[in-house]
């Protein structure tokens, strides 16, 4: 099967941002987010975009399995952020607004977001966001955004969440270039924001799209924990009362249940 992208057509969309300055796109890759990295390490500018029909060895969160076969939206975006490394959390929490904000505009769906990463629709699963990167001391090297969206194929088996399409949520077959079309010019557009205006804004925005109750139980090693969500710190972190303290909680430690 070959990849069925028309890629001239999503490169004249996205000239006018001036963003995307670089284009990989393959039948099958292990994992775009390798692909990404390799050229990261050898210097590759911000606003690269490496996409796939599909991944053998996609990977979600944890390195858990992310199925990836041909009709879903499998991408790496390379960004430079100059921004101190534990402040990452904001770049995941930013994409996460940013792609749930592009596919409300675009299909009319109330997409929400779960902290850090999760993009919910009908309290199932329709994407997820990875975030990689690399630091040298105070700063970041490289930083891959990693998207993951059902759009029309097949949906994963055996997972924890529920997952959705947007296909199956329309009932009609996505156009994968107009997804990605507006998906990218979302996180161009949030990312910039950011750059310029700082965290504020989105995490305002992440609040009004939140799934989360105000009670959650979260997984970090072998225990589980029982807190009461307070809001998102400056940094992307999760605030919680937990035993009588706030903590704030990494994406990269826990895992939210259920
Ligand atoms: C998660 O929910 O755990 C995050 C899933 C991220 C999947 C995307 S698909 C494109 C990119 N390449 C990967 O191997 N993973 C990310």
């Amino acid at each position: 099967m070959t990849l069925d992208m028309d890629m001239g057509r999503v490169r004249r969309e996205l000239e006018g941002e001036g963003f995307f300055r670089w284009w990989i796109y393959r039948e099958e890759v292990s994992s775009t987010m390798d692909l990404a990295r390799q050229h990261a390490e050898a210097g590759a500018p911000e606003g690269l975009v490496v996409i796939a029909s599909r991944q053998s060895t996609g990977r979600g969160r944890f390195g858990r399995r992310w199925q990836s076969p041909v009709g879903g939206l499998w991408f790496s975006l390379l960004l430079r952020p100059p921004i101190k490394p534990d402040r990452s959390g904001c770049i995941a929490v930013l994409s996460a607004v940013a792609v749930a904000q592009a596919l409300r505009e675009s299909y009319a769906l109330p997409i929400k977001v779960k902290w850090p990463n999760d993009l919910i629709l009908h309290q199932r699963k329709l994407g997820g966001i990875l975030i990689e990167l690399s630091t040298g001391g105070e700063s970041i090297d490289w930083l891959i955004v990693g998207v993951g969206l059902n759009v029309n194929n097949p949906l994963p088996s055996r997972v924890r969440v529920p997952p959705i399409s947007l296909r199956e949520a329309l009932g009609r077959d996505v156009e994968l270039e107009e997804c990605l079309i507006v998906v990218l010019r979302g996180l161009a557009h949030h990312y910039r924001g950011f750059l310029r205006e700082g965290f504020e804004p989105i995490r305002e925005r992440w609040q009004e799209l939140s799934v989360l109750e105000d009670r959650i139980s979260f997984d970090r090693g072998k225990e589980r924990f029982e807190a009461q969500v307070k809001g998102l710190s400056e940094s992307g972190k999760l605030i919680v009362e937990h035993a009588g303290r706030l903590e704030e909680l990494v994406a990269e430690e826990v895992t939210l249940v259920q």
